[in-house]
């Protein structure tokens, strides 16, 4: 039995608003195509001069204030994102903003199954005994790496970031990840990817060539085959992360995916006999934040009131390597 509970939850996205009906400014697109195939009427967009850093740390800082924790009794900081404003990582930099300055920090990238890596590693070391307090955040800004002139993807993308605080499950207490699962497989690599493309420069000596100038491409997706993958590989994952639990999809009181696409969830749901009342989705508001989509659409579910203390709540995510996982949490 894992020992790991949620015990403080926060998020926070960008004060910028951009309804679809801007986008139709930008690209060829329309708000009816965009929200009847996407479920999608807004996105948060981070500013030019805004720090992804500081995003995750007020998410960070609102779910330590909700546990009721001391920063200095953290002992890990996670920071999943494939969008850091520092390519060497931003977990340290958050953990010293939130006070957290005993703690180790590092970045874990997963694209939109980050979140869930990211609790899924975390508990480990709370259930091994390495540390007994963690936080968990999921941040992107994919804003900054969309092509705003591909009407493919630019209008699924919105930035935002959620954080939770893990703690070992005290003694006598029920478990609160009750089980999870994660799968990858890079064979689908280029259906979803932000690749790195560098220049090189002949230097004319023993070395060939340096690279002297480097820069990302925006991102790729092949979107029919990621819709594919993910309405056959996540109910495959909940089931597996359910078994693990001793539930079924009956037991289930919330069903939260990756937000990605309404259509995605309602098949999802459908596969697993769940309704879509219990479904938890703030896609509409904030598009597809990647990793930050799952804390975002808890936090604001929890602080709403909807999930109560004992309710179990069936997690997944998925997106780019491909990789996808899922976590069965009892809150
Ligand atoms: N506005 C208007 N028309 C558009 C737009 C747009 N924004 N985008 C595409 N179109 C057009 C296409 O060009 C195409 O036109 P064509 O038939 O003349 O070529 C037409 O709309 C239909 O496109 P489809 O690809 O058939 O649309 P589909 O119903 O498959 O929906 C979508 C596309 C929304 C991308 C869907 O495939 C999807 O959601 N896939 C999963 C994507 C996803 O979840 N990605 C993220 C997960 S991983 C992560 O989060 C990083």
């Amino acid at each position: 039995e894992l020992r790991a509970s949620i015990i403080g939850i926060g998020a926070a996205a960008p004060e910028r608003r951009v309804p679809n009906s801007e986008l139709e400014k930008v690209v060829d697109t329309s708000d009816e195509w965009i929200s009847q195939r996407t479920g999608i009427s807004c996105r948060h967009l981070i500013a030019p001069d805004q720090g992804l850093a500081d995003l995750a740390s007020k998410a960070a800082k609102e779910a330590l204030e909700h546990a009721g924790v001391d920063p200095l009794e953290v002992g890990l900081v996670i920071m999943a994102t494939s969008s850091p404003d520092d390519l060497f990582g931003d977990a340290a930099f958050v953990a010293r903003s939130v006070g957290a300055t005993n703690a180790v920090a590092f970045d874990l990238t997963a694209a939109c199954s980050g979140f869930l890596f990211g609790i899924n590693t975390a508990s480990q070391f709370l259930h091994n005994g390495a540390y007994k307090t963690a936080i968990v955040i999921g941040a992107d800004a994919l804003s900054r790496w969309v092509d705003w002139t591909d009407r493919n993807t630019c209008v699924l993308f919105g930035d935002g970031a959620g954080a939770v605080v893990l703690q070992q499950t005290a003694a006598g207490q029920p478990a609160g990840i009750l089980g999870y699962e994660m799968h990858s497989n890079g064979a689908g690599r280029s259906d979803l990817n932000l690749g790195y493309n560098g220049e090189s420069k002949d230097l004319g000596t023993t070395i060939p060539a340096t690279v002297t100038k480097g820069a990302y491409t925006p991102i790729a997706m092949n979107g029919k085959e990621v819709y594919k993958f993910a309405t056959t590989c996540v109910p495959e994952v909940l089931k597996e992360a359910l078994d693990n639990a001793g539930l079924t999809a009956d037991d289930v009181d919330w069903l939260l995916l990756h937000q990605a696409n309404i259509r995605i969830m309602e098949t999802v749901a459908k596969k697993l006999g769940i309704p879509m009342e219990k479904v938890i989705t703030n896609l509409a508001e904030y598009g597809n934040t990647s990793a930050g989509s799952i804390p975002l659409a808890l936090n604001e579910a929890v602080k709403a009131g909807k999930v109560k203390p004992g309710d179990v709540i069936a997690c997944a995510g998925f997106g780019a390597g491909l990789s996808w996982g899922s976590a069965i949490i009892r809150w």
